[in-house]
This record gives structure tokens, sequence and C-alpha cells, in this order.
């Protein structure tokens, strides 16, 4: 599967369609999140699968249990092929999510790409991402999760733990002359790439270019070039 997943955040199904078309030669899963299933309900998934793309469902499920459990059954139904759930929902959450049939791909969100040390020291949590991405993954690895989403920064010690079967999904993507928006931890395609990362999440920067296609090339580009030491 193509490595570019490319995060619909937009307002409009108009526009989440466009952004299709444009760069469907370079993507295969698109990311859907609450602001276009609250708008438009699962047809927008159904639009999605019928222009053959995959869609990753990002509604970051952090509840008890059974409530995992049940929004997880649900998502296949709707033709869901991957969805979020925090591995801060903790472990029997996770568990009762992975066992649940039917399921999608579950990927654990381990620290969320926006936050800093400061952020995380202020939540109670240890203040290196790294740290806590690792506890995480090991609590995701343990209840059967298919992968985890984290920053460029965390994934090379993630994929030492986590072996080669588990996906590793990085968004927080730029090239170098992009802005940062409101994400902290951030690399590029080819820098995720030789960490380890098996897709890279873009929304912003597909979605604000001049001509999304060309940008999404580019992107590809970069995550196959040859890897310069960092
Ligand atoms: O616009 P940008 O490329 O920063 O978008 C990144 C996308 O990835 C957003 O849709 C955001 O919700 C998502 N994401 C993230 N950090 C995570 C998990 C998901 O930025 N840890």
């Amino acid at each position: 599967m193509k490595p570019l997943i490319v995060a619909l955040d937009v307002e409009t199904e108009k526009e989440a369609l466009a952004l299709i078309r444009a760069t469907k030669k370079f993507v295969d899963i698109y990311k859907v999140g609450p602001g276009l299933i609250l708008r438009y309900g699962p047809s927008i998934i159904k639009k999605i699968t019928s222009a053959r793309r995959k869609v990753f469902l990002d509604l970051k499920f952090h509840d008890i249990p059974s409530t995992v459990a049940r929004s997880v059954k649900e998502a296949p139904k709707c033709g869901v092929f991957s969805a979020t759930v925090h591995i801060s929902a903790g472990e029997n959450a996770l568990r009762m999510a992975s066992q649940a049939k039917p399921r999608p791909k579950l990927w654990g969100v381990t620290v969320l790409t926006s936050l800093s040390e400061h952020d995380l020291l202020s939540l109670g949590f240890p203040p290196s991402p790294l740290e806590q991405a690792v506890r995480l993954a090991t609590i995701a690895k343990g209840a059967g999760i298919d992968g985890v989403v984290a920053s460029v920064g965390e994934t090379a010690n993630l994929r030492k733990l986590l072996g080669p079967q588990m996906t590793i999904i990085t968004p927080g993507i730029r090239l170098p002359d992009d802005s940062l928006g409101d994400q902290v931890r951030i690399a590029t395609p080819q820098h995720a790439r030789s960490a380890g990362a098996n897709f890279i999440v873009v929304g912003r920067p597909i979605i604000e270019s001049d001509d999304p296609a060309l940008f999404a090339a580019k992107m590809m580009r970069d995550w196959s070039k040859k890897d310069s030491i960092h």
C-alpha cells in the first residue's frame, strides 16, 4: 500500500472529493476525522470507498472498554479500513477492542504530535514523549493492537520495541520549507521512512498547497530519497 495517507481535514464533502480526485494517484488511504463525520455521517465513508480508496477513521476512541469495543465493531459495517483508539484508554479497552468481531485495523494513538514536553509535564506524564510513547506502545502490543500512531522522533525506538509486524503511522510531517501549524514535533517523509514508519499522515501542507497533486508527488519523492546522515 502507498505510504502517504492524506488527512481530509476540510469542511465540505465537495472539497474532500476534489482533494481525493487530485491526489488519488499517490494515495490509497484517506483519513476522515470528526468534522466530516459529524457533518455528513457515514455516507462520506461510502463516497470514499466508491472511489476505490480506503478510509482511516480517526475518531480516537477513548472510553470504557465496552463502549470502545462497540464503536470499533460498527466501523467495518460502514466500510472503514482502520480506526484509532487512544492507548491511554487502558489495556482492557484495547484488548476488548482487538477481540471485537468484526473490527477494522486498530491503530493506537501514543502521544499527540502537537504536545510539547511542557504539555506532557502539565498533564502529569513523563516530560519525555519517547518515554511515554514507549510505555503506551508496550501496552498496545500486549493487547493485540495492529499499529501505533507516533511522531517520527519516537519511531526508531518504537520499531525496535514493536518488531517488523506492527504498523507505525507518523503524523507531523513537513517538507523543510513548510509551516508548522500547531504541530510541535515534526519531521520530513524521508526521515519518517528511515526511522521505520510504514505510513505518513499529511493534512494541511497538501490541503493548503496551490497544487495538491504536485505536493503529494513531492512528498513521495522525499519519502523515496536515499538516506542522508541526520
Ligand atoms: O495538517 P497536519 O499534517 O498537521 O495534520 C495531521 C493530521 O494527523 C491531523 O488530522 C491530526 O488530527 C492527525 N494526528 C496528529 N497527531 C497524532 C494523531 C493524529 O497530528 N498523534
